[in-house]
């Protein structure tokens, strides 16, 4: 497993409705190790849940980790305990950055879409490109410039940035005639993070346009159902130790695994976070998560140990 860091919370800021930003600190002894634009973090919460959320802030801003959270109203627990029992002066437990959603930094254009609290990993790629000098455009969509957080700071960048607010416009923006208005040059990369429904249009559209280089986030898991394919039981074999698995359809691999005492690193449990990506040294995954790339699901070389299967008799794991 991944060694948790102390955090200090030195702020909570009320950012825009029902938004707050946090700013954390290493605790003393700590050190919070540098961070790319497009990170997130895990946040262990005193009520028991593993919830993770962006970075928002500049990468350039060593050891210090803001990020902002969204009280969610169909909450589960997480942002509400976020919200509600989160306290200046106190520390929390957090998990190292990792990026599932990477800044491609040399693409001669970027065209960055956030819908809503999908700013946040936003934030900081704008800033990452700013100091780098490079070309890009944030369309920055809400329902109403009262939820929409960071509006002051994304203005102080001075950045190209189409806003939409949808109480102001009487209904929500034409993604597809805003992204077919966009470069279409094999030199820009399209990113996109926000609710579900945006980014099934984002991905649909820039399908459509033939734009190759589109990047998503999601913070909710896809309902993925096992493929037709999938095997209802398998062997999961561990190439380290040798040992075998039966894995059936009660229990997934990752739970399988951890009960056998195999040393997995894991959080969401819902295939979006990337924490237990898992490299594959042969057969075939039935992948499930939201994580993986279409690419990246195709070459199985890796797979999402929490919500994935498999589609062949026997599973080799590099564990
Ligand atoms: Fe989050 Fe598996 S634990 S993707």
């Amino acid at each position: 497993m991944s060694t948790l860091l102390n955090a200090f919370i030195k702020t909570i800021r009320h950012e825009a409705d029902d938004v707050v930003s946090i700013e954390l600190l290493p605790a003393p002894g700590m050190v919070f190790p540098a961070f790319d634009a497009g990170s997130h973090i895990d946040l262990h919460l005193p009520n028991g849940l593993v919830r993770n959320y962006s970075l928002l802030n500049s990468t350039e801003d060593a050891g210090r980790y803001v990020i902002g959270v969204l009280l969610d109203r169909a909450s589960r627990g997480g942002s509400k305990c976020v919200h509600q029992q989160l306290r200046v002066g106190t520390t929390i437990p957090i998990a190292p950055p990792r990026n599932n959603f990477k800044l491609h930094e040399d693409a001669g254009h970027s065209v960055l879409v956030a819908g809503g609290i999908g700013i946040t990993p936003i934030l900081c790629m704008v800033q990452r490109l700013k100091a780098l000098g490079r070309s890009q455009e944030l369309l920055y969509f809400a329902r109403s410039r009262k939820s929409a957080a960071f509006v002051d700071r994304i203005e102080a960048l001075g950045i190209d940035v189409t806003w939409h607010f949808d109480d102001e416009r009487g209904g929500p923006p034409d993604l597809k005639a805003l992204l077919a208005a966009r470069p279409a040059g094999q030199g820009t990369h399209y990113y996109a993070c926000g609710p579900s429904v945006l980014l099934d249009a984002f991905e649909r559209h820039c399908a459509a346009l033939g734009y190759a280089n589109a990047h998503i986030e999601r913070f909710a898991a896809l309902a993925v159902e096992p493929s037709p394919n999938a095997q209802a039981t398998y062997t999961a074999e561990l190439r380290k130790s040798g040992r075998t698995f039966v894995i059936t359809p009660e229990r997934s691999l990752l739970a399988c695994l951890l009960e056998g005492g195999v040393d997995v690193d894991h959080s969401c449990l819902e295939g979006v976070c990337g924490t237990c990506e898992t490299a594959i040294v042969s057969g075939v995954p039935d992948h499930r998560d939201s994580v993986l790339s279409a690419a990246e699901k195709a070459s199985n070389k890796v797979m999402m140990v929490c919500v994935s299967g498999c589609k062949s008799e026997r599973l080799v794991l590099d564990l």
